[in-house]
């Protein structure tokens, strides 16, 4: 695992606290600033803390892109998103995920997240986690939904967690590029150069965390298009009740945003979703994403 890359011996060990959610999963971190580089043992604690709660909300953090690139570089290398016209200016690691639109033209990408989904698994190498910082908040709505695949995968019917066994499943970036059109959804035409960024890939449908070795579920609703090896009919079949059962409330935290907050989430454990806000409101978030292993 790639997360002690990157080590800071000379940082001075700051007092914060850990705090769990009362949710499926999901911890605050209390009085760490992150526009302090992190000692190793701060590091430690962090990344023990993340892999025990797939998702820490570090609060009211005032850091610059270089911070946050430094921080999430803590964990892994960055991975680049397709879509270079959303990447911020200069800091092509931090990807904009906005409904703001300036001169005519969008800032980011406005519909990310309205599907359920782990960041990235449509890559061979999959994203480890993603760091979401708020830069600018709705007054109404916005909110994240993050769903444990871990919890899903314990508590699979017999019959389906069968249906799962050695399974695997090919994801595609643009597997649901057509119905989001269809349904009004404003997608950026990719060029040839973006479409061979994004090939399809194949991923095992239940995949063993590399660090903690607890299985979860790793298909998703917006980029997972077949299961392997069996007819379409029952991929499709099969596909959906995973789906169904893998957003049961039982396995969700909601996220509502405050300001400043950043949120860092294991992409090897959870499924997300943006909830979406009204269209006029501005809402305008930075997003870093650490580059995990191959599924296995
Ligand atoms: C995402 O899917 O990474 C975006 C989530 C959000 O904007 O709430």
């Amino acid at each position: 695992m790639s997360a002690v890359a990157y080590t800071n011996t000379a940082a001075l060990a700051q007092s914060f606290e850990v705090r769990p959610f009362d949710a499926p999963v999901g911890a605050e971190i209390i009085g760490l600033d992150l526009t302090r580089p992190l000692s190793d043992e701060d590091f430690a604690r962090v990344h023990r803390a993340h892999l025990d709660h797939a998702l820490l909300v570090f609060r009211d953090q005032r850091i610059t892109p270089e911070q946050q690139i430094a921080f999430s570089r803590r964990f892994g290398p960055l991975q680049i998103h397709v879509l270079k016209q959303f990447l911020l200016a200069d800091h092509p690691e931090i990807f904009i995920i906005s409904n703001i639109v300036e001169n005519g033209q969008p800032i980011g990408l406005g519909d990310a997240g309205k599907f359920w989904h782990s960041d990235l698994s449509y890559k061979e190498f999959p994203s480890l986690g993603s760091m979401l910082l708020a830069q600018e908040l709705p007054e109404e709505g916005g909110d994240t939904l993050f769903a444990s695949q871990q919890l899903a995968y314990e508590t699979l019917p017999a019959d389906l967690r069968q249906a799962t066994e050695g399974k695997r499943a090919a994801h595609s970036y643009t597997a649901r590029y057509a119905d989001e059109v269809f349904a009004g959804i404003r997608r950026p035409t990719l060029t040839e150069a973006q479409l061979a960024e994004v090939k399809s890939v194949v991923h095992p449908v239940v995949r063993t965390h590399p660090e903690t070795g607890r299985k979860g579920l790793f298909v998703n609703e917006n980029f997972t298009t077949h299961i392997l090896d069996i007819p379409e009919d029952e991929s499709r079949q099969i596909l959906a009740e995973l789906y169904a059962h893998s957003a049961r409330p039982e396995f969700i935290y909601r996220h509502q945003w405050q300001p400043h907050d950043m949120v860092f989430w294991d992409n090897r454990a959870l499924i997300h979703l943006a909830t979406g806000c009204p269209s006029h409101l501005r809402r305008r978030m930075h997003r870093t994403t650490i580059q995990g292993d191959v599924p296995f």
